[in-house]
């Protein structure tokens, strides 16, 4: 089983990352998104970022300046545009990752099962939602895997592997190797909520900001804390306000109502209160923190 030609969906924030990684890779790459405006805006990140990197690795001498052109110029060459999902249709893996919302996720990966070639493995970017209902309605539950990038994706080390019950041993090794083939260590896990990251990462920043609620600690000394105590690059309430409280609300919201007898899935009232208030954290200017663009006040 052999991926050579990949299509990712949605060339937002994640999307335009995981695009650019695979054309480092080697894949030629399909960056679909649904207006031509958006694919634009994507794919502009993306030739954004790739002279940034040429640029670095001149400066630190592992590139000359001709190789660095011939580089970029090799891996954009990889990368070609659609809006029409036609083009899509044969090729060997697709990477979905679209607004967070499971019915939509859903009738895509539907509407994806019955026109992609039947050898294609499919992929869903999702942070929260389980792999086994999406792989049920793209009809080929056996050629479904999660394969979960971090945020920015050029930079961040790891790629998890999900696989469910159905997923076929042939079709998760071919995407583990096609995330090592995008420069990452890929680690495999069940189809279990948050998988390895978030299911350890989201009950510990729930446990930092009910510290605070209580006044057990400030939040720069929880935060200093975890810095210095742990080596942790930064803080929780610093990564909570990083991160957005609408999308981590919106993750434990989803499990709390999935699982509600999993005690480490709670929501703090803290997070309901200014995720109504519209402090959703650096992206708003307020939320644990008040900030100005990247620092704190
Ligand atoms: N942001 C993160 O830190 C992060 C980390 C890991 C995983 N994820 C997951 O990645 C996925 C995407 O998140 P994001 O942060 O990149 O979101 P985003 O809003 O930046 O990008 C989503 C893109 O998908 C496009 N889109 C929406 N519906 C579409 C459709 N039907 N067809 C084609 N394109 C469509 C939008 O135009 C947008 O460009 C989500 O499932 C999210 O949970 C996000």
């Amino acid at each position: 089983m052999e991926i050579k030609k990949v299509g990712v969906i949605g060339c937002g924030l994640m999307g335009h990352g995981i695009v650019q990684v695979a054309a480092q890779g080697g894949f030629d790459v399909v960056a679909f998104e649904a207006d031509q405006g958006a694919l634009d805006k994507g794919l502009g990140r993306i030739e954004k970022s790739l002279g940034k990197l040429a640029s670095k690795n001149v400066e630190k001498g592992k590139m000359t300046e001709d190789q660095a052109g011939e580089w970029v110029q090799t891996t954009w060459g990889r990368v070609s545009g659609s809006t029409d999902k036609a083009d899509l249709a044969d090729c060997d893996l697709i990477v979905e990752a679209i607004v967070e919302n499971l019915d939509v996720k859903k009738s895509l990966f539907q509407e994806l099962g019955a026109m992609v070639k039947d050898s294609a493995i499919f992929a869903s970017n999702t942070s929260s939602f389980p792999i086994m209902e999406m792989a049920e309605a793209s009809g080929r539950p056996a050629r479904f895997v999660g394969l979960h990038f971090f945020n920015p994706v050029q930079l961040m080390r790891l790629v998890e592997v999900v696989r469910t019950e159905a997923t076929d041993g042939d079709v998760f090794d071919a995407a583990k190797r096609f995330g090592e083939a995008c420069g990452k260590t890929a680690v495999a896990c069940k189809d279990t909520p948050g998988f390895v990251v978030n299911r350890l990462l989201v009950p510990y920043m729930v446990q930092a900001i009910n510290m605070l609620d209580r006044g057990d600690a400030s939040k720069e000394d929880i935060d200093a804390a975890m810095q210095f105590g742990c080596g942790y690059p930064m803080g929780p309430l610093t990564l909570t306000d990083y991160v957005g409280l609408d999308t981590t609300l919106s993750i434990l919201e989803g499990w709390v109502d999935r699982y509600p007898n999993e005690p480490a899935f709670s929501i703090p009232d803290s997070l309901r209160q200014k995720v109504s208030e519209g402090k959703l954290g650096r992206k708003t200017g307020e939320g644990y923190y008040v900030w100005e663009g990247d620092k704190k006040k």
